[in-house]
């Protein structure tokens, strides 16, 4: 039975694994290790906070000292490695952030794996997983192939460049020291506790509050959209089955330009709004409350410098070696989200308003 510490596991993607692997594997020992920035949520793991499996610690993964004695203390023979900062328009405006915790972090997280795992043998077996992203490989034009495993890295924006940074030295530490190391570089997740400053929850949260909904430039750069459970499932099976020292893409095969995605998202809450009666009295200032369409608030903004314009992912890779596929359509994905950000209102207000920020304040810092 695997002993797992998920780093990064109070955001977005990381609870979400955190609630995926203890639904399947009730058993197996699973400490979080996040520092609780902005984007960290304790309300993620409410669920699972009382389960004797699980454990909450909270601590930098710059702090190798504290990695290594987890590691030691709890026998752990599984790292999966989410924590990082995550934001690319915030890696434009504050790049030292990212790559304090995205090549730093990672370093310390490998040589706390190195020497815990090679050096002090603690455990017959063990592997390091380490979520990745596809913004590594950079920008394709409307004709190119997909990013595949070997398409080369051309990352453009400070978050992507510690990404890649991050990859790298992953790749070294199995190369040179025979860590035991698989990654994943995936595509734009969406979903339940995804933070609203990211395209779609800020789509959501601004429409229902009648706010205008910016497009950035001219709303025409494409992404491929998985739903953050696909996501979760194909961590899951690089971790049973992923060979050593391999990559693997992750994504779900849907291209879409934001425009489009922001008028499905749109036509979503229009009929949201038509078949639950008491959505209007909750958002009056939604314009389908008043039996307009959510589409009038899209404006197009000022773009984001050095704006990728083309993401579109090969996961041919997974699907042939262990299975993968997508399960979960753009379209009833997005229906799915929508509906959770309606049933969860206090998470995204609490978020959004600083009342979860002076909670942490008072009782963890
Ligand atoms: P997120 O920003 O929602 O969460 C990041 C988590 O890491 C937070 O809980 C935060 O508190 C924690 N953290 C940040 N700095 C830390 C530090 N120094 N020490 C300990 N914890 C720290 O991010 P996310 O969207 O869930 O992304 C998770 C991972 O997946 C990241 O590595 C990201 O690059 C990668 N990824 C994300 C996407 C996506 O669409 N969101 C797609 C592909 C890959
Ligand atoms: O591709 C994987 C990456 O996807 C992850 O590695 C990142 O952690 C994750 O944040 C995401 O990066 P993006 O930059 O693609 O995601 P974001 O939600 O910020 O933006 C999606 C697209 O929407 C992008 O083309 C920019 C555009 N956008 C975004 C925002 C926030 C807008 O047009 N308006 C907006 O307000």
């Amino acid at each position: 039975m695997p002993r797992l510490l998920v780093t990064g596991g109070a955001g977005f993607i990381g609870a979400n694994f955190v609630h995926h692997w203890l639904e399947r594997h009730p058993d197996d020992r699973l400490i979080v290790l996040d520092a609780l920035t902005y984007a960290g949520n304790l309300a993620n793991l409410e669920p699972v906070k009382d389960r004797s499996a699980f454990r909450f610690v909270r601590g930098d993964i710059r702090d190798t000292a504290l990695v290594e004695e987890l590691l030691r203390e709890e026998g752990l023979d599984t790292v999966v490695h989410f924590a990082a900062e995550s934001h690319v328009d915030r890696s434009i405006h504050g790049p030292d952030a990212f790559i304090e915790t995205n090549v730093q972090g990672t370093h310390s997280m490998l040589k706390a794996a190195r020497k815990v795992w090679l050096e002090g043998r603690t455990v017959p077996s063990h592997r390091f997983h380490h979520v990745s992203t596809d913004e590594v490989y950079g920008s394709l034009a409307p004709d190119d192939p997909a990013f595949h495993e070997r398409t080369p890295y051309a990352p453009n924006s400070p978050y992507s460049a510690s990404k890649a940074a991050s990859d790298h030295l992953v790749r070294a530490y199995h190369h040179t020291y025979g860590l035991a190391v698989t990654t994943s570089n995936c595509s734009n997740n969406y979903g339940p506790f995804h933070f609203p400053e990211k395209l779609i929850p800020l789509m959501i949260v601004n429409l229902l509050h009648g706010k205008e909904l910016p497009i950035y430039g001219d709303g025409r750069n494409v992404r491929d959209w998985l739903h953050v459970s696909d996501h979760c499932r194909g961590i899951e099976l690089i971790l049973q089955d992923g060979r050593p020292g391999e990559v693997y893409n992750i994504g779900g095969g849907v291209e879409s330009e934001n425009l489009t995605l922001v008028e499905t998202l749109c036509r979503v809450a229009d009929a949201a709004f038509t078949e639950q009666k008491d959505l209007g009295s909750r958002f009056p200032d939604c314009p389908a409350a008043r039996g307009g369409k959510a589409s009038g608030l899209i404006r197009f903004v000022k773009d984001r410098p050095g704006h990728d314009r083309r993401y579109a992912i090969d996961c041919g890779k997974i699907e042939r070696e262990l299975g993968y596929r997508a399960a979960v359509t753009l379209e009833a994905g997005l229906r799915e989200t929508f509906n959770w950000y309606l049933a969860n209102e206090w998470w995204w207000r609490a978020v959004m308003d600083g009342s979860y920020e002076r909670w942490i304040d008072t009782h963890y810092r």
